[in-house]
């Protein structure tokens, strides 16, 4: 049983996305090198730190003080914490403020944060002169092993989220587990969620492992670099062969077409964070998958159950905040979902570990799933 924190040799992760191509490393302690990987990358860049509020008050003069000991040059954009960053009113701020920085060509931004900071760093990289380099520096479970994966950047519109956006990889993400210890614990878990979600869209080994091992990951031992390490190869593979969501980067939408639902529902509020309405969403996902006759029963009950177990919403009677029902839910699907001859597409599973996309569902099925599934 492994349970001690201790160091090891950090783990690297390629996303090999063509000349853009990036490292993720990942492990205990790594952010201690930042200075020397940036000399190494941009030598004599000016660095421009992008972060939120929250983030800057425990973590922000360490790096701070690191970049400026190996003589960069470095300026702070500290924005509000939460989703509602994600604004162009903030967007337009950043961008002021990299400008008045006078970052140029030549110079950096470090997105130091969650996976807002990410995705409005990275699109304010995308976007002010034509495109900067950025380096990420996540601070999240679900940044770790998620939004740092894949080149994705943006913010949301009034008509819903990540509605404009690049595809803008860093050059580099320092992904270290030690900033993890500062997250408080709902938000870790809601980061847990998107972790077992790669296990059960197509690694069953993995899933197993998460079953057996999940508690050490929590408690900051050595599973959490290995989960994390594992999660990041595999959205990393995805990734590499479809960057552009034309087949398999779909099955990564395992739980989130139920999960947008539920989550528009709470008002993309505190009520339900994106990873506690992703559980809900897999939950149905292979609840649904179980009634279709797709999947074993056993197997949804199983996923359920280790979603249950890390202390993960798995049904709207656990978020007693969130008031819904079958209608309004199914109204919310049809708004997120393009729906095709009158046919929703669904990330579906045949057992743990094998997710496909089910294109020809119909919307009475679902209706009557969710019925069900809200009467308990
Ligand atoms: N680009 C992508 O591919 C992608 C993928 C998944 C999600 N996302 C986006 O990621 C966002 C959610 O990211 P998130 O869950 O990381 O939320 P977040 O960035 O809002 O962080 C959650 C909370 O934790 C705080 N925090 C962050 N790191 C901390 C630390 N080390 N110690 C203490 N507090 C800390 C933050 O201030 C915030 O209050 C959503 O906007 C979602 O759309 C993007
Ligand atoms: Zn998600």
């Amino acid at each position: 049983m492994m349970t001690a924190p201790l160091r090891s040799e950090p783990t690297t992760v390629n996303v090999a996305l063509g000349n853009r191509a990036y490292d993720i490393v990942i492990g205990r302690g790594v952010v201690a090198s930042l200075s020397a990987r940036i000399a190494a990358l941009k030598p004599g860049a000016r660095l421009a730190i992008v972060t939120d509020e929250n983030v800057a008050r425990v973590h922000l003069e360490t790096i701070e003080s690191q970049l400026s000991a190996a003589g960069m040059t470095t300026s702070r954009i500290v924005v509000p914490p939460g989703e509602a960053s994600k604004s162009f009113t903030s967007f337009e701020r950043v961008c002021d403020a990299l400008i008045a920085a006078r970052i140029e060509r030549n110079d950096l931004i470090v997105a130091f944060g969650g996976g807002v900071i990410g995705d409005l760093a990275g699109y304010a990289a995308a976007s002010v002169r034509r495109g900067l380099d950025f380096v990420q520096v996540p601070t999240t479970l679900l940044a770790q092993v998620d939004s740092s994966v894949g080149g994705k950047t943006g913010i949301n519109s009034r008509h819903g989220k990540n509605l404009v956006g690049a595809f803008h990889p860093p050059i580099l993400v320092l992904a270290d587990t030690a900033l993890l210890d500062t997250l408080p614990q709902r938000d870790f878990r809601a980061g847990y969620a998107e972790l077992a979600k790669f296990g059960l869209l197509g690694d069953a080994g993995f899933f197993a492992w998460l079953e057996a091992n999940w508690q050490d990951a929590f408690a900051g031992g050595p599973a959490r670099e290995h989960a994390i390490a594992i999660a990041c190869r595999g959205k990393a593979g995805i990734v590499a062969r479809d960057e552009r969501e034309t087949g398999e980067r779909a099955l990564l939408n395992l739980g989130h077409t139920f999960g947008h639902a539920f989550e528009a529902a709470a008002g993309f509020s505190d009520k339900l964070l994106h990873g506690e309405a992703i559980s809900l969403g897999i939950a149905c996902a292979f609840e649904f998958s179980a009634k279709l006759g797709l999947t074993p029963q056993a197997d949804a009950e199983r996923a359920v159950r280790h979603l249950a177990a890390a202390g993960l919403p798995t049904s709207v009677r656990d978020v007693p905040a969130v008031k819904t029902n079958a209608d309004a839910l199914m109204e919310l699907i049809a708004q997120d979902k393009k729906v095709k001859r009158g046919k929703l597409t669904f990330i579906l599973v045949r057992g743990i570990g094998s997710a496909f996309v089910a294109p020809d569902i119909d919307p009475a099925q679902v209706h009557a799933f969710l019925v069900q599934k809200l009467s308990g």
